[in-house]
């Protein structure tokens, strides 16, 4: 290896020289280390106070493509608010891609791409309707692809919000028992989010679901190889008293998801909320990734511990925090190393 090849190595592959301020393509959350995360979680602190003073136009000069091949409010909504917060340029917004692109007329996914390299934008934001093509864009892309969720794959920005926001509402990301509920098999926002949990000390996993919806066998693989506790119920009644974050879903039902009429007495999600919640588990935050279906009740949503309102507006900051240490990660870090420094005007 030569001097050149050796420094290059080293920063990408030893720890002690990964720059954790610098991020390329966002895909999956395996991804992700612990220093980066809370890189982008200190970032997103900052960068909160720069939206209320009105003064963060760090990213002037980069332009960013956005094409949602599925549907979406949140994510698309949410990229597109941090990239006009940053002062960047959206310079092209497709949303409903799988009719309004030329993938209708049969063009691949990777031509997809190719085609958008050719264009010489900064960053690509794209929610993928097959589950892997989010992996396959990043292959043949020079350009910075930010997976906005990909079939039942992953989606990897909410997964980081969802965790900056069990950051700030519980103070600590270790010794945690999480409560993963509803469509397990075919939600990726829950798949996400257990690979990022696992990656912190004595969390513990309780995966509650209807029998024909459990988790699958790649998610449980992964926890025994990284040794997480993690148990499967299909009674929410079991297991919520003992939990600090119950983390509801819906059912997929756009992905073929179902619950059968028998299923659905021993899953109970509404009743589990109504019983539980008002009576025990007074410390439980309770998360949702959103659009809710029947399980949570908007009557809940005045209780202290619901918090998927405020996971929608984290997601602005933690996306905003992406967004910079994708195009100005010099910045991002002097951001957060000046914070106490800093003078808002
Ligand atoms: N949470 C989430 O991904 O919502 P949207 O599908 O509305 O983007």
């Amino acid at each position: 290896m030569t001097a050149l090849e050796q420094i290059t190595f080293n920063a990408y592959h030893l720890p002690q020289y990964r720059n954790t301020w610098k991020l390329s393509h966002i895909i999956e959350t395996q991804q992700f280390d612990i220093p980066t995360l809370f890189n982008i979680f200190a970032l997103a602190k900052e960068l909160k106070k720069t939206v209320n003073y009105g003064n963060c136009h760090y990213l002037e000069n980069i332009r960013v493509v956005s094409q949602f091949q599925e549907a979406s409010s949140r994510t698309k909504n949410s990229f597109e608010m941090a990239t006009s917060f940053l002062g960047a340029l959206l310079a092209s917004s497709t949303e409903n891609a799988l009719e309004f692109s030329s993938l209708v007329k049969g063009e691949s996914q990777a031509d997809n791409f190719r085609m958008l390299n050719q264009l010489h934008p900064d960053i690509i934001i794209v929610r993928f309707k097959n589950t892997g093509d989010a992996k396959l864009a990043a292959s043949v892309s020079q350009i910075p692809i930010i997976n906005a969720g990909d079939g039942h794959g992953q989606h990897p920005t909410q997964a980081i919000l969802d965790v900056d926001t069990i950051y700030n509402e519980l103070g600590r990301l270790d010794n945690l028992n999480i409560g993963l509920v509803g469509d397990l098999r075919k939600g990726r926002t829950v798949r996400s989010l257990a690979y990022l949990m696992a990656k912190f000390k004595q969390n513990k996993i309780f995966f509650v679901s209807p029998p024909s919806l459990s988790v699958n066998e790649d998610i449980k693989d992964y926890l025994n190889r990284h040794h997480v506790v993690y148990s499967e119920h299909h009674n929410l009644l079991e297991v919520a008293k003992d939990l600090n974050v119950l983390y509801m879903t819906r059912i997929q039902k756009e992905r073929g998801s179902e619950i059968t009429p028998n299923e659905q007495v021993s899953v109970s999600l509404t009743e589990a909320v109504k019983q539980i919640l008002p009576t025990s588990a007074q410390d439980c935050i309770v998360m949702h990734p959103l659009p809710r279906g029947p399980e949570i009740s908007p009557d809940f949503d005045q209780d202290p511990r619901a918090k998927y309102w405020k996971q929608v507006e984290n997601g602005l900051f933690t996306r905003m925090a992406e967004l910079l240490m994708i195009s100005n990660p010099e910045k991002a870090r002097y951001l957060v190393d000046n914070s106490k420094n800093m003078v808002l005007l």
